[in-house]
């Protein structure tokens, strides 16, 4: 035994057994003893970059409103959604992503496809202001704009109907790219919607234009804030169309499937709740996958925080963080503007 251990240990200098065991020459606890040290040897680190931040916009506002489920997130005017582009873009933030609440409703959802409905113009308006420093994310949907509140049309008897929403789909997309966006969110969950779309896309001249799926998109209750955000008109749920929470294969082949009808980026959503998913679709598919870190999972924190309950930043940082080991390469999240200033202060 070494005089060292010796030194340090009585046991050993009267010749006791190799203590080797209880004092390890290995100590992880070495590469944490200074916060450089941590930082140098970190495994995953979030990058502004990475960032996606959803951002919504009501039609007829002068002023942007607040949303009480979602402290710190509002209802954008038209001018407070060009000022917040313009941060998130100051900030670093990799994408935005747009979601319009319209003043009228029908049940086709005809503000969705109409140039001049809230959600075109606004993206007209961010495309203006920010040209292509930030991805624009288009949100590509009905449920905004249907009177029903359903991500699709319906039949005669009230189900949603998967085909004739599909034709739907194609309008948007193309409505949305001659806006400006980059990048098309599909967060409808219809069978076949990517590969509708992106055949519209090309037929229509629009061939560089990208989709982000959503691809693994789970039938949750953590959406409950942003049906306030867009004042959302659904009762009842969406359990016929997006996945049921018990189910982990069936996120892998509907991502396979996205895959294969042409998706650029592959989402799962929601994110923390299904880190499981996003580990096993990240270590799958060579696509970029992204996350989404919807409402319900940013209000919990809120909530949390604004009790004195947690430390809001480090909450809100550790998610991220977790999202990202997770196999996130993009992570959408309602504090991305402020993470980006957090992760360079
Ligand atoms: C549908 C859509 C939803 C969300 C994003 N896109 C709501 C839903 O599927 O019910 C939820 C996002 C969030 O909760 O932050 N267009």
């Amino acid at each position: 035994m070494s005089s060292v251990l010796g030194k340090l240990c009585p046991a050993v200098e009267a010749g006791a057994e190799s203590p080797v065991g209880a004092f390890p020459a290995v100590r992880p606890r070495r590469l944490r003893t200074t916060s450089a040290m941590r930082r140098m040897v970190a495994e995953h680190r979030v990058h502004p970059a990475d960032l996606m931040h959803p951002m919504f916009v009501r039609e007829g506002l002068a002023d942007p409103r607040p949303i009480t489920s979602l402290p710190g997130v509002v209802q954008h005017s038209r001018d407070s959604l060009r000022k917040a582009a313009a941060e998130a873009v100051a900030a670093g933030v990799g994408g935005l992503m747009l979601f319009g609440i319209p003043a009228e409703r029908d049940a086709i959802g005809s503000a969705g496809t109409d140039p001049d409905g809230v959600l075109n113009v606004a993206l007209r308006d961010v495309r203006a202001e920010v040209g292509d420093e930030i991805v624009i994310v288009s949100d590509l949907c009905l449920d905004e704009f249907t009177s029903h509140g359903h991500c699709g049309v319906l039949t005669a008897d009230g189900r949603v109907d998967n085909d004739a929403t599909l034709l739907r789909y194609a309008e948007l997309a193309v409505v949305q790219a001659d806006a400006g966006a980059h990048m098309l969110g599909l967060s409808g969950m219809m069978d076949g919607q990517v590969a509708v779309v992106r055949a519209a896309l090309d037929a229509a001249g629009h061939t560089e234009v990208s989709i982000l799926a959503y691809a693994a998109k789970y039938a949750s209750a953590f959406y409950g804030p942003f049906r306030d955000a867009v004042e959302s008109a659904l009762e009842g749920d969406r359990k016929t169309y997006q996945q049921d929470p018990s189910n982990a294969a069936e996120a892998l082949r509907e991502v396979a499937l996205d895959i294969a009808e042409g998706a650029d980026v592959v989402m799962v959503k929601p994110a923390l709740p299904y880190l499981d998913i996003l580990h096993a679709v990240s270590s799958q598919v060579t696509v970029p996958v992204a996350a989404y870190q919807v409402s319900g999972e940013y209000a919990m924190a809120e909530a949390a925080a604004a009790n004195g309950w947690v430390d809001r930043e480090r909450v809100l940082l550790e998610t991220l963080t977790s999202i990202k080991r997770a196999g996130a390469g993009v992570i959408a999240t309602y504090w991305a503007t402020e993470a980006a200033y957090l992760l360079t202060r």
